[in-house]
């Protein structure tokens, strides 16, 4: 049966059709008007409040979505997930973070084998890997203790470090050798440029990061990076004291001072990086979903390893959840069933990401890789065109500086959007200084109550505040916004690993319900062919009559550039 018929005949999609009929007028000040909407449509797990009480939907909504999910054999698909079946079918194998994220006394037998014995051996490595740098044993080719790790990675390789990193910033180790780590994706050099500029080669390690080992972005920085090594160090020393080597030739360079990250070893060892520092991970581990295990080493040398394994602690709290939970309490089931009223009932197919703390300022750019190159899809497992509208688009910002920036049009603008709000109740406990730390706790709550006014004015509209008289209309709000709110209790690695995992899992259960593949992202392959065939025609200016006319005159116009700057 096609997807246009299972939809056709699916009880649960029509019944909600019907029921969406009625509800596309009904403003959320009516559903507030009955009283116990937070107790009825929150819930609590793993250091998580999920309050969906701001939803658009009433108790028959909840009702016919969770039939809607039992329908769409949602458990039974959770618990293929997480059992390691091979539900990322396109590529035909398991999508197992999950497994990254069990502890050292769990069994996952997948198609013969333990998993867990090798995430732990990796774990292990890491933290000898981290160990020595904060021991300040890491040393560069010319004796020095590295004093600076610059990852290279970009998508998946490079967001979800990059996000947890900045998160768990006040989650520093004590007593440890400094380091600093830096974050370089894009394929244009600038940010590594910034770096190379700045940082000291004799005390400079890379991370290469890239599942694949092909992606040119990552490629292309590590071959400038390598060879800014090599021009800087290799050298005969006739000063050679402090048990640097005499000689430093680019085998030592490389052994001292890049690490690499991937699921093809053999690809690393091509490339140079020296078996030792080379972090495996698996097929079986998506991009996007990889932060939990080697790819992670930027955050466990930010945080430490003990907090590094908090993180997956938080995260593993929230799959057991997602395992055991009845449906009705499970979090990232009523969050992904949140979504799917907005998007395929009531056609809000905008989605803002709106943490308030500004620790969380990748989150939103993290997510957006998540849910869109996740469910970024238009077609079925079996082949077939979806009838119906799949991930919304997803954008966000830390939401007090977007109340300075596009808060406008979610409240006077023309398009419905839902809105996730995230932040964490406890803030600033360890600040020593009494002074400060009443300021900073101060600042938060009223960040708090930002978060909270906001929501509410996004619901209710005019309705929020008690007036005299009527508002000229270009004053006046219409509200029935929906939102999401997620309070955390503190910011910390285990509710953020929480949190992320969360999110993962309602990716899982919207692609679920919608027929689609979370796991792929064939739609980013033929966009790289494209660039490749072009950059062949840029340098060896070949080929221009292939073209279509506009990129036929951008190329020109950048040769008559080049050119010009050359005469
Ligand atoms: O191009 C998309 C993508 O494959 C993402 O899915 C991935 O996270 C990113 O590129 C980086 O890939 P890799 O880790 O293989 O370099």
């Amino acid at each position: 049966m096609n997807q246009e018929d299972r939809i056709d005949q699916s009880g649960a999609w029509q019944a909600l059709e019907r029921h969406a009929g009625q509800m596309r007028d009904v403003h959320l000040r009516e559903l507030f008007a009955t009283q116990g909407r937070f107790a009825r449509f929150s819930r609590e797990a793993a250091g998580l409040m999920l309050d969906l009480s701001k939803q658009r939907w009433s108790d028959e909504t909840f009702a016919l979505l969770l039939a809607l999910a039992r329908e769409a054999e949602v458990p039974q698909a959770i618990t293929r997930l997480l059992d390691g079946e091979r539900v990322n079918r396109s590529e035909d194998r398991p999508a197992l973070h999950t497994a990254l994220r069990l502890p050292e006394s769990a069994r996952l037998e997948v198609e013969g084998e333990d998993l867990v014995p090798a995430v732990h051996a990796t774990l292990a490595q890491m933290q000898r890997m981290v160990d020595k740098l904060h021991a300040g044993q890491w040393r560069g080719a010319t004796g020095k203790a590295i004093s600076d790790v610059v990852n290279l990675g970009v998508g998946g390789s490079d967001l979800g470090p990059l996000m947890v990193t900045h998160a768990l910033a006040d989650y520093h180790p004590e007593g440890v050798h400094e380091v600093q780590v830096h974050f370089a994706s894009t394929m244009d050099g600038s940010q590594l440029a910034d770096y190379l500029s700045r940082l000291n080669p004799e005390t400079t390690l890379f991370v290469l990061s890239s599942k694949s080992f092909t992606t040119i972005d990552t490629l292309s920085n590590a071959r400038t990076a390598r060879d800014w090594l090599y021009a800087r160090l290799v050298c005969s020393r006739s000063d050679a004291g402090n048990g640097a080597a005499a000689e430093i030739d680019r085998a030592l360079v490389m052994r001292q001072h890049f690490i690499g990250v991937s699921a093809s070893p053999d690809k690393m060892s091509e490339w140079g990086i020296a078996a030792a520092n080379q972090l495996e991970f698996w097929e079986w581990v998506g991009g996007r979903y990889s932060l939990w295990g080697a790819i992670g080493l930027p955050i466990a040398l930010v945080v430490g390893m003990d907090n590094f394994r908090a993180l997956l602690d938080g995260a593993h709290a929230m799959d057991r959840h997602f395992r055991e939970a009845p449906l009705e309490d499970n979090l990232p089931v009523l969050l992904g069933l949140a979504g799917i009223w907005n998007v395929n009932f009531l056609d809000i197919r905008a989605h803002s990401i709106l943490p308030y703390d500004g620790r969380l300022e990748y989150f939103a750019a993290y997510l957006e890789q998540l849910e869109m190159e996740s469910n970024g899809k238009s077609v079925t497992n079996d082949g077939q065109v979806t009838p119906y509208s799949t991930c919304p688009v997803l954008w966000g910002q830390l939401g007090p500086n977007a109340q300075h920036a596009f808060y406008q049009l979610l409240h006077q603008g023309t398009q419905p959007v839902e809105c996730d709000f995230i932040a964490p109740m406890r803030r600033y406990d360890r600040v020593e200084d009494d002074a400060t730390r009443a300021h900073l706790k101060a600042q938060h709550r009223l960040t708090l109550a930002n978060c909270f006014a906001q929501s509410r004015l996004l619901m209710l509209g005019d309705d929020a505040i008690d007036e005299d008289g009527p508002r000229p209309s270009h004053k006046r709000y219409r509200g029935n916004q929906p939102s999401t709110t997620l309070l955390l209790e503190r910011l910390s690695p285990a509710t953020l690993g929480a949190l992320i995992a969360l999110y993962e899992h309602k990716v899982f259960v919207q692609a679920t319900i919608w027929g689609i593949n979370p796991f792929d992202q064939w739609g980013v392959e033929l966009g790289k062919q494209i660039a490749g065939e072009t950059e062949q025609i840029l340098s060896s200016h070949v080929g221009l009559e292939r073209m279509d006319d506009s990129s036929r005159g951008l190329i020109e116009a950048l040769w008559a550039a080049e050119r010009k700057a050359e005469s």
